[in-house]
C-alpha cells in the first residue's frame, strides 16, 4: 500500500502515522531520539556532562561508585550512602558458582563475544522476563545486578577461575584490574583505570547505548537489552578501536617511521583508529585527560605515542583541507578521540589488548543500565521509518 498521499514528490518517501513526511539522515546524522537527563556531548565545545557534572572532573577526582550513584540518584552520595551502593554493588557483583561454570564453558571465544553471550546466558538462568507489565523498580534491580557482575565475568572468562577473593580493595576499579592482572594492583594503576573508567561510563546516544535503548522500547527483558548494547559495542568504529591502535604503534614502531606510515595507510583507504567522531569537532575532552594519565604514568610508549597523534593530526588535516577545496566545502575536522590514549593508559596498566574492549564494556554497562532504566519509566517504542529504494507492484 502506498500511502505518501501528503508527498506528491516521490510516492517512496515515508510519513508517520499522522501524515508528516519523514526526512532522511544516514546513520540518524542529527536526529534527536530521545531526551536524557544522563550526559551531554558538546561537541562544539568539546565538553562531556554527566548529571550536571563535568565529567572531566569526576574522572580526576571521584570513583566509579559515585559516578554511578550520580547516573542512578541524579546526585553524588553522602558518605554513608556511598558505603551502602559500594556494598550493595560489591555484594551483587559475586558470581554464584553455578553461573561460574556456565561461563567458563564460554572461554576461548573472542573476549567481548564471550563476555555478550555470558551475560545473555545469566540473565536466562535468571529468568528475567520482559519488563513491560512488571514493576519498573524490579527490572532496574535486575540491570544493576547484572552490570555489577562486569568484573567476575571478565575475570572469570580471561583466567579460567573462579573470582578470588579481592580484601580490603578500594571498589570496582580495583576489582576490575586486579582480576585482569591477577595481582593487587598500585594505587596510581587503580587511579588511571579508574580515571578510564568514569571517562566513557556514559556519552550521549551513542550506537551502542542507542541499541539498548532500542531493545529497551520493546519491553523486553533487561538483559537482551543489555546485550544488544554489547553487540554494537564490539565494532572497531565504536567500541573495538583501541587493541588497533596498540597494533598501529607496533606497526610504526619509531617515531621516524610514522609519517611515511599513516601516508600509506590513508592512501590505502585505510581510516585510522582513534581519530574521528561524529559529534566531537574539537578535542574530546576524555582523550586529552587520558593523554595526561599516560604522561604521568610515561611509559616506553609515550613518545612513539605522542609523535604518531600529531603525525595522524597533520596528516588528516592536510587530507580533510584538500578534500574541503576539492568539493567546495568547509574542513571537517577530524581530531583525536578516546580510543587512542585508551590504548596506551591501558596497556600501561598491564591490560591485555585482547580485553581492551571488554574493559570498555565495563565501563559502558553502567551507562547502559542507567539509559535502560531511563527508557523503562519513560517508555515510547523506538520504530522508526525508511525510504523503500525497490520496484512498486505492477498493479
Ligand atoms: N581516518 C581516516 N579518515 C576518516 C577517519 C579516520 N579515523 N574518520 C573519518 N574519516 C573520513 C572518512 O573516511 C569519511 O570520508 P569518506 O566520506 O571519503 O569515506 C569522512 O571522514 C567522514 O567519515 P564518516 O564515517 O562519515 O563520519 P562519522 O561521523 O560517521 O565517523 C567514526 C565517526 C568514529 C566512525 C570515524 O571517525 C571512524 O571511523 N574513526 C576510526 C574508528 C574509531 O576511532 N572509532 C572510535 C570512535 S570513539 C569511541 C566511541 O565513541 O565509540
Amino acid at each position: 500500500m502506498n500511502n505518501n498521499t501528503n508527498n506528491p514528490s516521490n510516492s517512496n518517501t515515508p510519513s508517520t502515522a499522522s501524515g508528516t513526511v519523514a526526512s532522511f539522515s544516514p546513520g540518524l546524522e542529527g536526529v534527536v531520539a530521545c531526551k536524557t537527563r544522563l550526559s551531554h556531548v558538546d561537541g562544539a565545545g568539546g565538553k562531556l556532562v554527566l548529571a550536571g557534572h563535568n565529567a572531566i572532573t569526576l574522572a580526576e577526582n571521584n570513583t566509579i561508585e559515585e559516578v554511578w550513584f550520580l547516573l542512578h540518584e541524579g546526585r553524588l552520595p553522602n558518605a554513608a550512602e556511598l558505603h551502602a551502593f559500594r556494598n550493595r554493588i560489591e555484594s551483587l557483583g559475586q558470581m554464584p558458582a553455578d553461573e561460574i561454570n556456565l561461563v567458563k564453558k564460554l572461554r576461548g571465544a573472542e573476549p567481548l563475544s564471550a563476555f555478550r553471550t555470558a551475560l545473555s546466558a545469566i540473565a536466562n538462568k535468571r529468568g528475567y522476563k520482559p519488563w513491560l507489565g512488571r514493576p519498573a523498580k524490579e527490572a532496574i534491580d535486575e540491570i544493576m545486578a547484572l552490570c555489577a557482575l562486569a568484573p567476575a565475568i571478565v575475570e572469570v572468562l580471561h583466567t579460567g577461575r573462579r573470582p578470588r577473593l579481592k580484601k580490603d580493595n578500594a571498589g570496582y576499579a580495583e576489582r576490575y584490574l586486579w582480576g585482569v592482572t591477577g595481582k593487587k594492583p598500585t594505587k596510581d594503576d587503580v587511579r588511571a583505570v579508574e580515571t578510564y573508567l568514569i571517562l566513557t561510563m556514559d556519552h550521549g546516544l551513542n550506537a551502542s547505548t542507542f541499541a539498548s535503548r532500542v531493545a529497551a522500547s520493546t519491553g523486553a527483558d533487561v538483559g537482551a537489552a543489555i546485550t544488544s548494547g554489547i553487540g554494537t559495542l564490539s565494532g572497531p568504529l565504536h567500541g573495538g578501536a583501541p587493541g588497533p591502535v596498540l597494533d598501529m604503534l607496533d606497526s610504526i614502531a619509531s617515531p621516524d617511521q610514522a609519517d611515511a606510515w599513516v601516508r600509506a595507510q590513508l592512501a590505502g583507504g585505510t581510516r585510522l583508529m582513534g581519530f574521528g567522531h561524529r559529534i566531537y569537532r574539537t578535542d574530546d575532552p576524555r582523550s586529552m585527560c587520558l593523554k595526561r594519565v599516560a604522561e604521568r604514568q610515561n611509559g616506553p610508549r609515550i613518545e612513539l605515542a605522542k609523535v604518531t597523534e600529531q603525525t595522524c593530526l597533520n596528516v588528516l588535516a592536510e587530507k580533510q583541507s584538500q578534500r574541503a577545496a576539492a568539493e567546495g566545502k568547509a574542513v571537517r575536522a577530524l581530531r583525536v578521540n578516546v580510543e587512542f590514549w585508551t590504548a596506551v593508559v591501558l596497556e600501561h596498566v598491564g591490560i591485555p589488548r585482547q580485553l581492551f574492549s571488554s574493559t570498555f564494556c565495563a565501563s559502558r554497562i553502567i551507562g547502559w543500565g542507567e539509559h535502560i532504566a531511563e527508557q523503562i519509566q519513560d517508555n515510547k517504542l523506538f520504530r522508526p521509518l525508511s525510504t523503500y529504494t525497490g520496484d512498486m507492484p505492477a498493479e
